[in-house]
């Protein structure tokens, strides 16, 4: 197999933090497997403004075309939050899956057994959960122009191409197809158009997946049956507003939201790895960060952009194992824990892959 070029954008916060440990991880599969990686480091975010005056150069815009695949750390912090939303860190990422493509962003919410007393849901309600969130990325109310602020009033546009809500839609039938083979629409048809469409389109696509059973259900709806009945979801299909509001609550079902992976992917499978977590500024530095969403993602990247299914399902077996045996960051942590620095904790999953 040929080298990996892996572009490592650490960004602000914890993010460098998370990137410590998934390079420790990196190292110990080019040891272990026959994979090379050609790792190479870029700006974004707050450290990009801060180096460069700009949350994303065209510099890194390249370095991540050029590259196989991408590892995202975290961007955002009270430093920049004066700054108008154009030009602050979280700019550098949507302009990033903008100008690479990256419209499908998969969020699996999956509840390792050790967790479940960490989930501020009842055991029975969130037990075996496994289920994904697939949000589309590069449209919706992020991008859609008109959009502006003046003194008197402001304005979004929420607009969905036909194509766009087709290849998202896609990619949930064919997610659900080697899962459950359920898809669960979320939208707003009551009453927005661009949400009325979204329905209409998804029903079409579904035509070509007739094994796959497709429901419909309205955003508000579909926040309050993840809390009160979680496990009747196979794969959620959203547009990306609703996709980044449900993802942070399914996230917390886990536990905490330090558990999760996500992959955005374009229409080759290239892809921008990253946790769903930000860059949590109260507790960075500390070396307390959970890295087990970065790790997972890592995983995902595997599975996902290299087709080494073998060594995903290894990292995931590791992060259970190591779980299992107790050992737990303060925000996962029990009574019965064995607490761990984001280091120590990295060392243990490391040693069970
Ligand atoms: C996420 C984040 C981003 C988003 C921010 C950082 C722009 O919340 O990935 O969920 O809203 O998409
Ligand atoms: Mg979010």
């Amino acid at each position: 197999m040929k080298d990996i070029d892996l572009l490592l954008l650490s960004g602000d916060g914890v993010g460098p933090e998370i990137m410590e440990s998934a390079i420790s991880l990196l190292e110990k599969i080019q040891s272990s497997f026959k994979i090379n990686f050609n790792l190479i480091e870029g700006l974004i975010g707050g450290a990009s403004i801060d180096a460069h005056g700009l949350p994303v150069t065209d510099e890194t815009l390249n370095q991540a075309s050029q590259a196989d695949s991408i590892l995202f750390g975290a961007v955002g912090g009270p430093k920049w939050d004066s700054l108008p939303p154009n030009e602050k860190p979280e700019k550098g990422l949507l302009e990033l899956r903008s100008s690479l493509g990256l419209f499908a962003n998969l969020r699996p919410a999956i509840l390792f057994d050790s967790s479940l007393e960490a989930s501020s849901l009842k055991p029975d309600i969130i037990k075996d959960l496994d289920m994904l969130i697939v949000r589309e990325l590069t449209g919706g109310i992020y991008f859609g122009e008109p959009r502006g602020k003046k003194s008197s009033s402001a304005f979004n546009t929420m607009i969905y191409e036909r194509h766009e809500v087709e290849r998202i839609a896609r990619v949930a039938f064919d997610s659900a197809s080697l899962r459950n083979k359920k898809v669960c629409s979320v939208d707003k048809s009551n009453v927005l158009e661009v949400s009325e469409f979204w329905r209409e389109v998804v029903i079409d696509v579904s035509k070509d997946y007739p094994d796959i059973e497709l429901s419909h259900m309205l955003v508000d709806n579909a926040a309050m049956q993840l809390v009160k009945n979680p496990k009747q979801f196979d794969v959620i299909l959203s547009s990306n507003l609703f996709g980044d509001i449900l993802s942070d609550i399914s996230a917390m079902l886990t536990g905490s939201i330090g558990m999760l992976p996500s992959a955005s992917l374009d229409n080759r499978n290239k892809g921008l790895y990253e946790p769903v977590h930000g860059s949590a500024p109260d507790i960075a530095g500390q070396g307390t960060v959970n890295p087990i969403a970065m790790i997972l993602s890592v995983g995902m990247m595997f599975r996902y952009s290299l087709d080494q299914l073998e060594i995903s399902e290894k990292i995931k077996s590791a992060v259970s194992n190591t779980l299992n045996d107790g050992y737990a960051t303060e925000d996962i942590a029990d009574k019965n824990s064995k607490i761990c620095s984001t280091k120590e904790l990295t060392k243990i999953i490391i040693d069970h892959v």
